[in-house]
């Protein structure tokens, strides 16, 4: 059984909690787009893991996790991210964790140029993580990036390096920022690649070997549905295919080897970074950040938080071919007296029942607001569908069938144990 796992809003819907969850029966977890842009956080016991390039699934003993081609990878932070989880006693060794051989490679240019766009772009800019992951896909797709393989090879690294850093360099600097030195970014990537090495394999070969031996696969999506450079909020999205399409592009399995699609989403809506939000509310914003919560594991920035929008959900399982839904932070919505859902779009005499691909007539929009009676009881210590307040289920219910997805986990809490299987 293979299963693809997408967000199904505008990323940070606890896609890493219930990829936790399922990769109990899965062997192999694969992350097939974006890089250190995401920020997916697990919680096991009291401790608190937050993983943005290693899959998820390393949490768990003897399951194997892949980065795959369509991942861009920032050496430095990927060899960093190992050391801290070893720090957290866990392991990660050649023999539960390997890295796409044809991924791509992050630079510091790449960094540097994300920053100097976003200055250049003053109040329209996008509000990226500044990982550097839009001029790294630019790269990929110009065909001048530099791939694992290349950086795994010292003399290949010295020669593709020097011809990049020249003409990056004369960009940077006619943008006003300081050159970057070949000599310094050599030597450091040099070691990350070395430390790297071992890890580095042809995973699409890797994968259909193990599909013969019928293993299960996870593919962990990152970021979310209007986060996709494609069927995203365009320009405010993120330069890979976040979407179910990006795990096959991105591993190298076909499309009739999958199985099955997982949308996870929240009770409500929250995104970080700039861009349309129709059903944005100070309410909830403040709610949800009075409780400590929302703020953003990669960056820290405050999310921007809205009511659940069904008109985002309804798009995302169509786009995506959704088939179970997992709905993660229903006890954020505990104490709300009267709960707001989004069923449809209005812009001038236009009503919509789907997202409109004009980002600007997505930014004018009017959310047509339907409403609920909250359950105003604590959910976070159900473990069962019963014990959850009948208003509680009532509205889990109304949102799943208002996206037009089977509704398969409800989530009440961040740890393991607060998730309840329907
Ligand atoms: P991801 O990027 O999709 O993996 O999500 P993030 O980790 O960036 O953000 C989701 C946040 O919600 C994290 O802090 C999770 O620990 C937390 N979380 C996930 N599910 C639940 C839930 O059901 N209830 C609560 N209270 N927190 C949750
Ligand atoms: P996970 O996997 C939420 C957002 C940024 C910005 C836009 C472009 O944790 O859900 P980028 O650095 O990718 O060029 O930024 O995308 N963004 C995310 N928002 N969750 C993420 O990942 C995100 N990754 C990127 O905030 O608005
Ligand atoms: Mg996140």
């Amino acid at each position: 059984m293979n299963t693809i796992l997408v967000g199904a809003q505008w990323g940070d819907e606890g896609k890493g909690k219930i990829i936790d969850v399922l990769t109990e029966k899965a062997d192999i977890v694969v992350r097939y787009a974006g890089g250190n842009n995401a920020g997916h956080t697990v919680f096991i016991g009291k401790n608190k893991y937050v993983l943005h390039l290693v899959p998820s699934g390393i949490l768990r003993k003897n399951k194997l996790c892949v980065i795959g081609n369509g991942v861009v990878v920032d050496p430095i932070g990927l060899a960093e991210e190992i050391e801290g989880l070893k720090k957290l006693r866990v392991k990660t060794s050649p023999a539960n964790f390997v890295l796409s051989e044809t991924a791509h490679v992050v630079l510091p240019y790449h960094r540097e140029l994300d920053a100097q766009r976003e200055v250049l772009k003053g109040k329209h800019k996008i509000g990226t993580t500044k990982r550097g992951i839009g001029p790294a896909y630019g790269d990929k797709a110009a065909r001048v990036g530099l791939r694992v393989n290349d950086l795994i090879e010292p003399s290949r690294l010295e020669e593709k390096l020097s011809m990049r850093i020249r003409e990056n360099n004369a960009v940077l600097t006619s943008l006003g920022a300081k050159p970057l030195s070949f000599k310094k970014v050599f030597a450091d990537y040099n070691a990350a690649g070395k430390f790297l090495k071992p890890f580095v394999q042809n995973t699409v070969v890797l994968l259909h070997e193990a599909m013969l031996k019928n293993a299960n696969i996870l593919f962990e999506g990152a970021q979310g549905t209007f986060l996709d450079i494609d069927h995203g909020t365009y320009p405010f999205v993120t330069s890979s295919n976040t979407t179910a399409g990006g795990a096959c592009t991105g591993s190298g399995v076909p499309p009739h080897r999958i199985d099955r699609v997982v949308g996870v989403m929240k009770a409500y809506t929250t995104r970080v970074g700039e861009g349309p939000l129709p059903t944005e509310n100070a309410e909830i914003s403040d709610l949800l950040h009075g409780m400590g919560r929302e703020f953003g594991a990669t960056t820290g920035r405050p999310r921007r938080c809205g009511w659940f929008d069904s008109v985002a959900t309804r798009h995302a399982a169509m786009v995506n071919g959704i088939d179970d839904l997992a709905v993660t932070n229903l006890d954020g919505l505990d104490t709300v007296e009267t709960i707001r859902v989004c069923v449809a779009y209005q812009h001038g005499n236009a009503r919509y029942d789907f997202v409109p691909n004009d980002a600007q007539a997505l930014a004018e929009c009017r959310p047509v607001y339907v409403e609920f009676e909250g359950w105003r009881a604590p959910t976070d210590k159900a473990r069962s569908w019963k014990q959850l307040p009948a208003k509680a289920r009532a509205y889990l219910k109304a949102i799943a069938e208002l996206t037009n997805a089977k509704l398969f986990i409800a989530s009440v809490g961040p740890s393991r144990e607060q998730t309840i299987f329907v």
